[in-house]
Order: C-alpha cells, then sequence, then structure tokens
C-alpha cells in the first residue's frame, strides 16, 4: 500500500452543483474521472461554496447539491476508489481560502477573464468572493498536494494562478504545497450549444434545446439532435467554419470512439438528417443507462449521505496535514489536540 502511494500521482478535480449535469459536463470532465479511477489516486469535490458567488435560492441549491451528487455517481464513480466529497462539509476548505487570500495580488484576480466575464454578467452583484474565488479554487487543489488537475479549458487561467500563488507560498516558507498540472483531455473537451454552435453548450442557454441534459428522456434527446444547426453545406465533413457539423461530429467521435475520418467516409454520400439522428442514437446508448441509476440513486437518499459521508471524512483527514503544515510554517501556535 505505501508504495502504491509513492507511485500512483494525485489527481484532484472539482464540479459546481448547478444541477443535473449536462452532456458537456459528462464528455469534458466526468467521464474522464470515471476512466482515472484506476490510474490515479482520485479525489473528487462537489463545489458548493463555489456557487454561492451568485445568488443561489435556498431551496433549489439543496436540490440542486442532491442532483449534481447522484448525477456524478450515476456517471460511474466508485467513492471507494476514488472519493467524491463535499466541499462545505469540509471546513478546511475555506480556511485556506482566506490564508490563499492574503498571497495572492489583488492585480492577479484583477486579470482572470472569469472574473472578468462574470461582473458584466452580474454587475449588481460583483462581491468579494467572486474576486477571490480562484485563491478558494487554489486551495481545493493544493489541499490535497495534486499532481493532475483534469479541467475544461475555461479554467486553464485558474490552474496557472494555482501554481503561481503555490511558487510564492513554497519560496517563502519551504515546500509545502506540491506544484499541480492542469490538463485538458482531448477528446470531446468540448461540447458546443446545439443550437449556437460558437458557445460552451451550457444549462443556461437561452434556448434549451442547445443543451442535452442527463435526465433527458430518450425522445427528447433525439428531437434536440435532430434540431441541431448545421451549416448549408450538407456533407459530413470536419471543417473550419462547419462549426454545427464539427460539434456533432466531436460528440459522435466522442461517443463512438470513431476518428473523423471514420465518420466522413460512414457518411460519404448521406445527409445531414441520417447523421443526426446517428449521433442522437449514440449519446441515447451513453446516456440513457446513466440516467436509469441517476433515477434508482435519487431514491436512495441514505447511500448518497453514506457515499458522502465517507467522502468527506477522508477528504478533512487529508488535508488537515497540509493545513496544519502552512499554519505552523506562517507563525500559527495549533491548537492543542
Ligand atoms: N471552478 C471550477 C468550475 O467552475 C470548479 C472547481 C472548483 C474546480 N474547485 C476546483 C475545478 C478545483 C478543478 C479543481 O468549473
Amino acid at each position: 500500500m505505501e508504495n502504491e502511494t509513492v507511485k500512483k500521482q494525485v489527481v484532484f478535480s472539482a464540479i459546481q452543483p448547478s444541477g443535473t449535469i449536462t452532456l458537456g459536463n459528462y464528455l469534458g470532465a466526468i467521464r474522464n474521472w470515471v476512466r482515472m479511477q484506476d490510474d490515479y489516486h482520485c479525489l473528487y469535490a462537489l463545489a458548493d461554496l463555489h456557487t454561492i458567488t451568485v445568488r443561489q435560492d435556498p431551496a433549489v441549491m439543496r436540490q440542486n447539491i442532491l442532483n449534481a451528487y447522484a448525477s456524478v455517481m450515476a456517471c460511474g464513480i466508485d467513492v471507494d476508489k476514488a472519493p467524491f466529497f463535499i466541499q462545505s462539509h469540509n471546513p478546511n476548505h475555506s480556511q485556506i481560502a482566506w490564508i490563499l487570500d492574503c498571497y495572492t495580488q489583488f492585480g492577479e484576480l484583477s486579470r482572470m477573464t472569469q472574473f472578468k466575464d462574470k461582473s458584466l454578467r452580474h454587475a449588481d452583484n460583483i462581491n468579494a468572493g467572486l474576486f477571490t474565488y480562484p485563491a478558494l479554487m487554489a486551495g481545493d487543489i493544493l489541499l490535497y498536494q495534486a499532481d493532475k488537475v483534469p479541467v475544461g479549458a475555461d479554467q486553464k487561467q485558474h490552474i496557472e494562478l494555482t501554481r503561481d500563488i503555490a511558487m510564492r507560498f513554497n519560496q517563502l516558507y519551504g515546500n509545502v504545497f506540491r506544484i499541480p498540472e492542469g490538463f485538458i483531455p482531448k477528446d470531446g473537451a468540448r461540447v458546443m450549444s446545439l443550437q449556437n454552435p460558437t458557445a460552451k453548450m451550457s444549462k443556461s442557454d437561452e434556448n434549451i434545446n442547445g443543451c442535452v441534459l442527463l435526465t433527458d428522456p430518450d425522445t427528447v434527446i433525439l428531437k434536440k439532435f435532430r434540431r441541431a444547426v448545421t451549416d448549408s453545406e450538407m456533407k459530413v465533413r470536419y471543417a473550419p467554419g462547419k462549426d454545427g457539423i464539427n460539434n456533432l461530429m466531436s460528440i459522435y467521435s466522442a461517443v463512438t470512439g470513431l476518428s473523423f475520418e471514420q465518420i466522413e467516409r460512414d457518411f460519404d454520400g448521406k445527409g445531414y438528417g441520417d447523421f443526426k439522428t446517428a449521433v442522437g442514437e449514440a449519446v441515447i446508448a451513453e446516456l440513457s443507462p446513466i440516467r436509469k441509476r441517476y433515477e434508482e440513486l435519487l431514491k436512495d437518499r441514505g447511500y448518497i449521505e453514506e457515499c458522502y459521508s465517507k467522502s468527506d471524512a477522508f477528504a478533512y483527514r487529508l488535508s488537515s496535514r497540509t493545513i496544519d503544515k502552512a499554519m505552523k510554517k506562517i507563525g500559527f501556535i495549533l491548537p492543542k489536540k
């Protein structure tokens, strides 16, 4: 066991609980979380503390947390291999966030593109948490001495900042934090809206047909793919400017494992209608067993509680080592245990 601990790298990632997950979340992130369970020491979190940077309705938020937890589990996470905990259940996260706030510069946070975007979208509530959010995220990662952090391309800048904060801290106090590396999985990393294929697939899409949810019934999934926006060329071919078809090809490739060349060959001489139906059916084949598990899990609240409770305890134990070390180095006196 001890040997194994030395060899396997630590993977950490987290997702914000904005309800049930989308096809984009699944192909871009969660499917990779599941695949990494055997090869790494994986630790995953439901980043609920992050969500209150924008105002939430309490009842909706509670439901979103449970639904998101169950949907990630339904994708195939095994908490005995890869603990999946709830961020707010481990007070070390809030604690490290405050500490790291004091080692993060105003100028650095001001340059974060997500902050700039979100402050435009929520101009009436540009709170301090929205601004310091990247330090909370850095803490999530650094607490567990993670080697690798699988994230979507939109989080790359936050990972860079995490590294800068960690190196700055280590320079002052010696080796406290491992310097993590972000990695952006290649296949299916970026699923775009089916209605507006230049924008990321998102639940907040104005047009519900742009976004496929894990909970969509098969008929709805098929309908959404049949209505997907494409171009007027009518040829299944991956090419610049063909954003709609490129997106459908990426999705199809991600769920079937077929290369773009193979897909082009298979659909040579066929129209977009056939292709859209094929993509829809392939996605249904992937998602419908997950949806069934999700529905079963939601009925078993006791099991969900058991899964997050043991994960919470594991995360707390592991992160306490890092936070104690960091606090001692800074000059705090640790409480008597
Ligand atoms: N900020 C990430 C997002 O919005 C979620 C997140 C929170 C995260 N903490 C993290 C991702 C730590 C990776 C590592 O998608």
